[in-house]
């Protein structure tokens, strides 16, 4: 069939008709492994979107699944109590750092920072009265959040927000911590860590009593390429958060359940935020899913007072979602994968660093089995390569060729300069697999390099 038939025949929106006609139908899944209809085996290298970090094709979470489907499918969050859900939400309050207690669970990553908003803006109604000015949340630019109006507003992904904009009720935004292109030009350690320190000017410049809450990724995912911060980032925006009464939320759903070598992230800085996102490997992919995990504090002030979050989505804590997630956490406990992370993601960092010498490979960045690496024209200038060339879909195609998948992104400099992809594996890889895709990377930057240099 050609690309116009494959896509008038189906009745599926997808995200891009002129992309789905190529598309490659997934018709099995195993390990890191995804199977497409020629019967050809890829190596899953970016799960997906870094969600099937328990690999594909796993048992034990489907059948758990299963198990809750046939028992309690769905009974609704406002009138039953289920099992699962509160089993769901005690592991996850297990892996959790400090007093992050208690869950709040979703279908998904916009879903999860959308109620993590109203939990900063409920936590300051309950506390100071329904007159509290309290409801911003200030962001960065180049962040992800997701895809609702709420969270697009709330994210400075330049490229993703731009049809939508008119539609925004905008946030307020700081630039991040894009050392290869600061803002200001300084380097790290002489610029005394300024991208952290400007959330202080925006508080003082809006005011702090519209201020309810501040929201990062701990390392930037898909917006720059796992863009990891300077290690006094975190801290120092903790410190501002303290000193002007606004909450702290991490966005995890990337960077969390293991990704970067711990259960959460914001551990590797010893900082606690009072909410923690996390959604795509909270349950391996198995079942849609996303959390607001939220600190003993704000619960206790809703109990307080109201004893009431008004939020709630028909499938909000979903017994069968739920499953997944109880079954997804024991799999990782079982089998260590944070510490598996650590050890392959060492290794896999070790491979991309000594990519470098490839004249494409502008910079390589990143922790645990969450990895970037930006592309560039020229090494010595940092000159981007021009849109047109189209050099992050070039490299993709050229991994595809060879078998490997990874997660390609533009627009990092401006919303259209810039190219870069993610590299992160299942944290089931084994060592030997991260050889076998540090080798197809290889191969597929270096000819990606000759036809996009010549
Ligand atoms: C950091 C981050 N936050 C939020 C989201 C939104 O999650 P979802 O696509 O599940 O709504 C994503 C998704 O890519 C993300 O990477």
């Amino acid at each position: 069939m050609n690309q116009e038939n494959r896509v008038m025949a189906t009745h599926l929106i997808p995200r891009s008709y002129r992309d789905f006609g190529v598309m490659r139908t997934a018709v099995k899944g195993e390990g890191i492994y995804l199977y497409g209809e020629d019967g050809k085996a890829y190596i899953d290298g970016c799960c997906g979107a870094l969600l099937s970090s328990i690999g594909h094709g796993n048992r034990e979470v489907a059948d758990a699944v299963y198990k809750q489907m046939t028992t309690v499918e769905f009974a609704h969050p406002s009138r039953w109590r289920t099992t699962a859900s509160e089993e769901a939400a005690a592991e996850l309050a297990s892996i959790a750092p400090g007093n992050l207690n208690h869950a709040w669970f979703g279908s998904g990553g916009s879903e999860a920072n959308e109620c993590a908003m109203k939990l900063a803006r409920s936590y300051f109604v309950e506390r100071d009265g329904s007159g509290s000015s309290k409801s911003l949340c200030i962001a960065r630019w180049n962040s992800y959040h997701g895809s609702t109006l709420g969270t697009m507003a709330l994210a400075g992904n330049m490229g993703r927000r731009r049809t939508h904009f008119p539609m925004f009720k905008e946030s307020p935004k700081i630039e991040t911590h894009y050392c290869y292109r600061c803002s200001w030009g300084l380097k790290y350690p002489d610029c005394g860590v300024l991208c952290a320190k400007k959330l202080e000017t925006e508080i003082r410049r809006i005011g702090r009593q519209y201020v309810a809450a501040f929201i990062a990724e701990p390392v930037v995912g898909s917006s720059i390429g796992a863009c990891v911060p300077p290690k006094e980032y975190w801290g120092i925006v903790r410190d501002i958060c303290n000193r002007y009464d606004i909450l702290l939320i991490a966005d995890e759903i990337m960077t969390g359940m293991g990704r970067t070598g711990k259960a959460f992230c914001v551990e590797h800085w010893g900082v606690l935020p009072d909410i923690i996102t996390s959604a795509k490997a909270l349950s391996g992919g198995y079942s849609p899913a996303g959390a607001a995990v939220s600190s003993d504090k704000i619960i206790e002030t809703i109990l307080a007072g109201s004893g009431a979050f008004a939020h709630g989505h028909t499938y909000n804590a979903n017994p069968a979602t739920a499953a997944a997630i109880t079954a997804t956490i024991r799999f990782m406990k079982k089998n260590k994968l944070f510490e598996n992370s650590s050890a392959r993601g060492e290794e896999l960092g070790r491979s991309l660093h000594a990519m470098e010498d490839i004249p494409i490979v502008g910079e390589v960045r990143g922790m645990g089995l969450m990895w970037g690496v930006e592309l560039v024209e020229n090494k010595e200038t940092r000159k981007p390569f021009d849109p047109v060339k189209k050099a992050a879909a070039v490299v993709t195609n050229a991994c595809l060729e060879r078998g490997l998948v990874i997660y390609p992104g533009t627009g990092q400099i401006d919303g259209i300069e810039g190219d870069q992809f993610l590299i992160a594996p299942p944290l089931i890889v084994t060592a030997a697999q991260i050889e076998d895709i540090a080798a197809r990377l290889r191969e597929a930057l270096e000819v990606s390099a000759e036809k996009l240099l010549k």
